[in-house]
């Protein structure tokens, strides 16, 4: 932090969110579900985790590799996603199972392997990254920084990071005079220290985002940022300090684009619907049904498959993308034609 206070906007999220005292995610206090502030998908219903790992179990045998098999996740929060994952490897894919070495890193652990030969996967991590905010001005990006006083006010200054023209011009084509936009450099760096361990495998991604043409489609004068506080969602940034999420969406554009740069294979951008549908999503509704969903003592059952599948609900914005990493791109290697 600078003497009169003034810092980057990536500053003020970090600590709002990071800091190790009194950050968001450090302090303890209940995050996820009803007594929380939000949910993610692996709170909706078990489900999730089990399609998921019949997914990450597809990938991992891909590899066709000797040996431990590395499945990471990162932004891993309460680790209920995972522990879903792992008990669905053990009941119905044991062989890979018996391979997999799994580890779960949340901010601050620094545990990533330096080889990493298996699957790294996270759900909402890179919407949780601080951002830079940037605001179109005269055609030119202008930095919006941060005063703390009282109030909070935002001051704007030239951009404090030579990689921000970079990452703005890749990632959005037109840049609408007085709009803001965001720059997660941080989302940046962490694919760039993945591929730097990354021996083979496959990246899978799930998380809120956009590409071009939704940005474009979209008003959203004032970028895409938003705070979480006891299920309501409002875009005010400078209240409730520490005690909100403040979340921005993934710019996929760039996501791929830095992919691409680091010689990765993307496969297509999915909705989570798709995803979930890909991977049986509806045969996995049948055999709910045949195991007395439909009974009223599974109501609550019943709700949390209705969050997963509302019809703009979180599986219709929820994106997921995934990179295959060293990988053949063609050969004796099949990324499958029916999957993702
Ligand atoms: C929105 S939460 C999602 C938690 C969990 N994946 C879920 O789906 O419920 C984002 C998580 O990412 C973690 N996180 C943020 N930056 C991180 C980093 N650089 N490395 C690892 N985890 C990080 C946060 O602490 C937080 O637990």
């Amino acid at each position: 932090m600078s003497p009169d206070r003034t810092m980057t906007f990536a500053r003020f999220m970090e600590l709002c969110l990071y800091d190790p005292e009194a950050g968001y995610y450090r302090r303890g206090s209940k995050i996820f579900g009803p007594g929380g502030d939000y949910y993610t998908s692996p709170y909706t219903h078990p489900l999730f985790a089990q399609i998921l790992g019949d997914a990450l179990a597809w990938y991992l045998s891909c590899l066709d590799a000797d040996g431990p098999l590395d499945l990471i996740e990162l932004g891993a929060g309460e680790g209920i996603l995972g522990k879903g994952v792992l008990v669905r490897l053990e009941n119905r894919h044991p062989r890979i199972f018996a391979r997999v070495r799994y580890r779960s890193l949340e901010i601050g652990d620094d545990g990533l392997p330096e080889r990493i030969q298996g699957v790294v996967f996270s759900n909402e991590l890179f919407d949780a990254l601080p951002v830079h905010r940037v605001r179109v001005s005269q055609s030119e990006l202008k930095e919006i920084f941060v005063r703390l006083g009282e109030p909070i006010a935002e001051v704007e200054g030239e951009l404090s990071d030579p990689r921000i023209p970079e990452y703005m011009r890749l990632g959005f084509p037109r840049w609408r005079e007085g709009y803001v936009y965001e720059a997660n450099l941080r989302m940046v760096e962490i694919l760039e220290d993945l591929d730097r361990r990354f021996q083979r495998g496959f990246v899978l991604t799930l998380d809120y985002g956009f590409e071009a043409p939704e940005y474009e489609a979209m008003d959203r004068r004032d970028g895409t940022l938003l705070c979480y506080h006891r299920h309501r969602i409002h875009s005010n940034p400078y209240v409730n300090l520490g005690r909100q999420d403040l979340t921005s969406h993934v710019n996929f554009r760039v996501f791929r684009a830095t992919a691409g740069r680091l010689g990765w294979t993307n496969r297509p951008l999915r909705s989570q619907r798709q995803f979930l549908v890909k991977w049986g999503l509806e045969t996995r509704l049948l055999d709910e049904e045949r195991m007395g969903i439909l009974q009223a003592e599974r109501l609550e059952d019943r709700l949390g498959i209705k969050a997963l599948l509302t019809p703009g609900g979180i599986s219709d914005t929820l994106k997921v993308q995934v990179q295959a990493v060293r990988l053949p791109a063609a050969g004796g290697f099949r990324l499958g034609p029916s999957r993702i």
